[in-house]
């Protein structure tokens, strides 16, 4: 059944607006992915540039072939192991069917079937690709709950579908299938490992800044307003905030809990995630609220770097504008 707000965003969809909706990474700001005017809003309110592609969010994994040209076996393992899921498979375009606008004007195409009900139930409704970015402004932090996405957003999108907090929350992992072998173009919500179990074999990583800016892949995004500095160590950590408050600046602290010294006065605990996976799901909240305390500076301890931990060191490098290199 569809619900009546589901319904309405189909059709506000289908007259080339724009409709925020909940995916199980984050809010993806969504346009019919096959029209030409919608495609040119939605970069406009993102303010991205138009070389930069968009993922086509798609209902159904039997939807690949529509969309893809000359699909690889490996990218047709990946989506039928990985979708709906945090996955999204790049691939030749069908270029009959997907115009150069959402995909920057490049040859490939990058598609996934999230797994969210509100996500798929819009997706059914609709009954067409939905190009998504992340519901935020170019180069902020990625909203996950429907309350971020009208802070940043506000009137410029038509429809906001509340789905609550995503549960995975940092965006997707890309895999580009398009080339002789399998990239990891972005690191996310499914962890390299299983990409890598599931074809039998290494996953090859593409070399930082390789190709049109992918932008994604640019040193400085996902930041905040306060200056993100990431300490391996938790104890060192304390210490650092103690100097900085010291000097008169406002400090906050991400680590993972429980958080067991002695803390100095003033120091304000922004988060402290008890697994990998909560770490993921409070990340961008946790930038946020650092930015509505006023902090000066957000002293962050990354988790262990396995499963989605290797996303979430990508992005506090990102935050933290440490280029890779
Ligand atoms: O989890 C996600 O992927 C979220 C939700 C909304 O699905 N979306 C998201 O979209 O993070 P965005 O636009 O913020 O990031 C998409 C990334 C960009 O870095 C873009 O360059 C890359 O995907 N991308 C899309 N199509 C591509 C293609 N054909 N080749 C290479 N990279 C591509
Ligand atoms: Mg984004």
């Amino acid at each position: 059944m569809i619900t009546a707000a589901v319904a309405r965003a189909a059709r506000v969809l289908r007259a080339e607006g724009l409709v925020a909706f909940p995916t199980e990474t984050v809010y993806g700001l969504g346009a019919d992915a096959s029209s030409a005017a919608a495609l040119a809003r939605l970069y406009a309110v993102k303010r991205r540039p138009v070389d930069h592609p968009v993922i086509v969010h798609l209902g159904d994994p039997d939807q690949l072939d529509t969309w893809g040209r000359d699909v690889s076996d490996d990218a047709r393992l990946l989506a039928a192991h990985c979708w709906p899921g945090p996955l999204t498979i790049v691939v030749h375009r069908n270029v009959r069917h997907v115009s150069g606008a959402v995909t920057g004007g490049r040859d490939t195409v990058g598609l996934r079937v999230p797994d969210q009900p509100l996500a798929l139930e819009l997706l059914r409704a609709f009954d067409g690709g939905i190009a998504a970015p992340s519901a935020n402004r170019f180069g902020r932090v990625s909203p996950t709950t429907a309350a971020h996405v009208q802070a940043d957003l506000g009137d410029d999108v038509d429809v906001i579908l509340d789905g609550g907090a995503c549960t995975v929350g940092v965006e997707s992992t890309i895999v580009d299938c398009s080339g002789e072998w399998v990239r990891v173009l972005r690191h996310g919500g499914i962890p390299i490992g299983r990409v890598a179990e599931i074809l039998g074999r290494e996953i090859r990583e593409a070399p930082e800044g390789e190709g049109p800016g992918a932008p994604g892949r640019l040193a400085a995004h996902y930041q905040p307003q306060a200056r993100v500095v990431v300490i391996g160590r938790c104890e060192q950590a304390i210490s650092k905030a103690r100097a900085l408050i010291d000097r008169g600046n406002r400090v906050g602290l991400l680590a993972p809990g429980p958080v067991a010294a002695e803390l100095p006065l003033g120091l304000e605990i922004v988060g402290k995630p008890e697994n990998v996976e909560e770490y993921a799901r409070i990340l961008y909240s946790c930038m946020r609220e650092a930015d509505e305390l006023g902090l000066d500076v957000l002293i962050v301890v990354p988790p262990a770097p396995s499963g989605v931990g290797a996303a979430i060191a990508d992005r506090l490098r990102r935050a933290a504008g440490v280029d890779a290199n």
